[in-house]
Parts: C-alpha cells; sequence; structure tokens
C-alpha cells in the first residue's frame, strides 16, 4: 500500500517523456526516453522511411504526406506521449554565433538580446526567434562569451504545424547540432584538450558541432548529403532512385555488379569529405590551428559501406560511429540487432528526446 502510493507520487512528480521527432527529408525517427534517477532507458523508437521531394532543401513542400507519415509513424510505434522536441537546421534558416559581449546577468541578457544579436545574424532580426546561453568570462576583462542562436520563425511555423497537424503538441524547438552535443554527453565521458567532431550526415544536409573538452566551438551545416550518392549511382548505372537506394543499402539490382557500385560510391564519397574537410579547415582557422582529434559519425550515410573508413583515410581523422544507445538501458522487448543496425541514425532523435521542459 505504502509503496503503491510512492510510486503513483513519483509518477505524478516525475517530468513528462518527451517524443524526440527529427523530421529529416528521407527518414522521420521518433525516440522516447524514460528518465529515472539520471539513468535512461528506451521506450519506444520508430523510423518511417519519407517519398522523395516531399522536403527539399529542408523545406516541407508536401506537409499533407508529412503530417500522414508521422501520424503512421507513431501509431505503429505505439507511442502515447503527445509532447514533442523537434529540431531545424540548414545554413538558410539556423545562426548559432559564439560572440563576447560585456558582462551582465542572464535577466539583463534577456531584456536586451535583440539590440546585442542584431550585429551578429545575417537574418532580419524580426524575422528570428533568438535563444543565447552565457558561457563564461570571456578572455577580455569585463567581457563573457555567449552563444547565440537565431533561427527563422517561419522555419520554425513550417515544422512546429506538420507536428500540430499529426494531433501533437511541439513543447521544444533544438537545433540538430545541439541535439548531437546532448546524444554525446548521455553516452560519452568528456575528453579533455580533445577536438571531437560531431558529425551527422543525412541525405541533403551535414551538421558538425566540434567540442572542445566537451564544450561547442564550432558549428557549421551544409547542404551535402547522402542524396549526392544516390544521383551518381543512378547517373553511372541509368537506374531509378529506388534501385540506387538499393544499391546504396547493398541490395543487388539486375545488371550491375557490387564491385562496380563500391567503385562508383568510392568516388562519390569525395563531395562529402571535402565539404567536411572543408569545415575543418574553418575550425583550424578560427582557432589556433587546432586539429580534430576525433569523429563520431552519425546519420545514414554513416551506414553506407566503407564510407566511414574512406573519410578517416582521407580526412586523416579516427572515425567512431555514433553509439546513441551505449548508455541507454534497452528493455529485452527490442530487437538488439535491429537497434545496432539503424542506431547512427537516431542520434538526433536520442539527443532531441532528452530535453525536457525548463531544462537549458
Ligand atoms: N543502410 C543504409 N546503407 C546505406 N545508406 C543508407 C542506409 N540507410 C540510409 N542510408 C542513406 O542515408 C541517408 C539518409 O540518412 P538520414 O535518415 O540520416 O537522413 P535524413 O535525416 O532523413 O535527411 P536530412 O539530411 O534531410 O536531415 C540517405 O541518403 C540514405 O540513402
Ligand atoms: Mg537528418
Amino acid at each position: 500500500m505504502h509503496d503503491d502510493r510512492g510510486a503513483s507520487k513519483i509518477m505524478l512528480l516525475g517530468k513528462k517523456d518527451i517524443i524526440g521527432l527529427d523530421i529529416g527529408s528521407k527518414h522521420i525517427k521518433a525516440v522516447q526516453l524514460r528518465e529515472n534517477k539520471g539513468s535512461h532507458r528506451l521506450e519506444r523508437l520508430g523510423i518511417t522511411t519519407l517519398q522523395p521531394e516531399l522536403i527539399v532543401d529542408g523545406s516541407i513542400l508536401d506537409s499533407t504526406h508529412v503530417v500522414n507519415a508521422i501520424k503512421e509513424l507513431v501509431s505503429n510505434t505505439d507511442i502515447k506521449a503527445k509532447d514533442v522536441t523537434l529540431s531545424v537546421s540548414g545554413h538558410s534558416s539556423v545562426i548559432i554565433k559564439r560572440v563576447s559581449l560585456p558582462q551582465m546577468t542572464e535577466d539583463e541578457l534577456d531584456e536586451q538580446i535583440q539590440f546585442e544579436a542584431e550585429q551578429y545574424i545575417p537574418f532580419d532580426i524580426e524575422d528570428v526567434s533568438l535563444d543565447f546561453q552565457i558561457l563564461g568570462p570571456a578572455e577580455e576583462e569585463n567581457m563573457m562569451d555567449v552563444l547565440i542562436v537565431a533561427v527563422k520563425k517561419d522555419k520554425i511555423n513550417e515544422y512546429v504545424t506538420v507536428v500540430r497537424e499529426a494531433g501533437l503538441n511541439p513543447v521544444i524547438v533544438d537545433v540538430d547540432a545541439f541535439a548531437l552535443e546532448n546524444m554525446y554527453e548521455l553516452n560519452y565521458d568528456v575528453k579533455e584538450g580533445e577536438n571531437i567532431a560531431l558529425v551527422n550526415i543525412g541525405a541533403s544536409m551535414i551538421n558538425i558541432n566540434i567540442l572542445k573538452g566537451g564544450i561547442s566551438v564550432f558549428t557549421r551545416d551544409s547542404s551535402v548529403g547522402g542524396n549526392l550518392l544516390t544521383e551518381a549511382l543512378q547517373k553511372e548505372f541509368t537506374v531509378s532512385y529506388t534501385n540506387a537506394e538499393k544499391l546504396k543499402q547493398k541490395e543487388s539490382v539486375e545488371g550491375v555488379s557490387e564491385e562496380n557500385v563500391k567503385v562508383a560510391l568510392n568516388t562519390a564519397f569525395e563531395d562529402i569529405i571535402t565539404e567536411i574537410s572543408r569545415s575543418f579547415d574553418y575550425f583550424r582557422d578560427t582557432t589556433n590551428y587546432e586539429n580534430v582529434d576525433e569523429i563520431i559519425l552519425s546519420g545514414g550515410v554513416a551506414l553506407t559501406n566503407d564510407f566511414a573508413q574512406s573519410l578517416s583515410e582521407r580526412a586523416g581523422v579516427n572515425v567512431n560511429v555514433a553509439e546513441p544507445f551505449k548508455n541507454v538501458n534497452v528493455p529485452e522487448t527490442f530487437d538488439k540487432e535491429y537497434l545496432k543496425k539503424v542506431s547512427p541514425l537516431v542520434s538526433v532523435a536520442v539527443g532531441l528526446a532528452m530535453r525536457r521542459v525548463g531544462d537549458k
């Protein structure tokens, strides 16, 4: 009796589960975690594939199909929670800047953020939602380092609207780069003095967040991704989008040899790897010529045969594929083999699922 009451009390006071919903152009992923005394347990996990061209360059072109896909995903995954953390990304709608500002309190900055941010944000300040985080004192006296995040309001509206229309309740809007960081903090120990690049390569986008001793010092989104590989295969073997996607997943397609696919993919990797190396060059230029020590690789492209190894060789950096459930209790009811196979796809969704209303 006493125990029962205790349990229900904990339930009532416990923070509500939130669905981490990562709406990508190729896959929508949903993850629900249950937090208990600092440990996390996997409650729900679902992935659904979108037809091509529903979301292009981060814009939802066909919201009806996207809404239906979310509804289906929620129902197939037996998700009962309603609250959602979603994310947006892309250099044309998200700006993350690390700046030095005169020292002030959080409340003071809250009042002045619009004015302070104006000079750093290349968008009309009226068109963006602003958020900030005070990182600590700057090198210069009486100054402090602040992370400013600006996201175009119309982008937020676009994504919030489809989530609402799917019958869910969006409570937090995050950005992919920070979701990756949350996933990392959940599963990895901070490596002092090391620069760890969290790299997420989806179908149409690369998100990079470089952590120095566990603190984010560089973020960048690029509009390049696995679609490049699909297109290269389509051209090389004159096959449809569907067949090219099959080839990427090592399924056979009549008239195309596995060996030739391997060669074509390895050539096509170049554009993606060049883009990542370019970001690392920017990082080097904005720091004191610091190098990236390790890449934690997420996103569907991490699953493409040979890619991780190729990236490691060509970028000259150790690459490890992300393990978003390394530190998560996974009940027996989940198929461990399947989970292992898809886990790099859900890094962002896991990071989103960790957010709770009121945290920072
Ligand atoms: N098993 C696999 N083998 C090879 N490639 C795969 C595999 N699974 C997914 N991919 C590729 O990964 C990409 C999709 O990855 P992901 O789901 O991370 O993208 P997304 O989040 O939907 O896209 P966006 O870039 O718009 O955020 C596609 O290019 C797809 O072909
Ligand atoms: Mg994505």
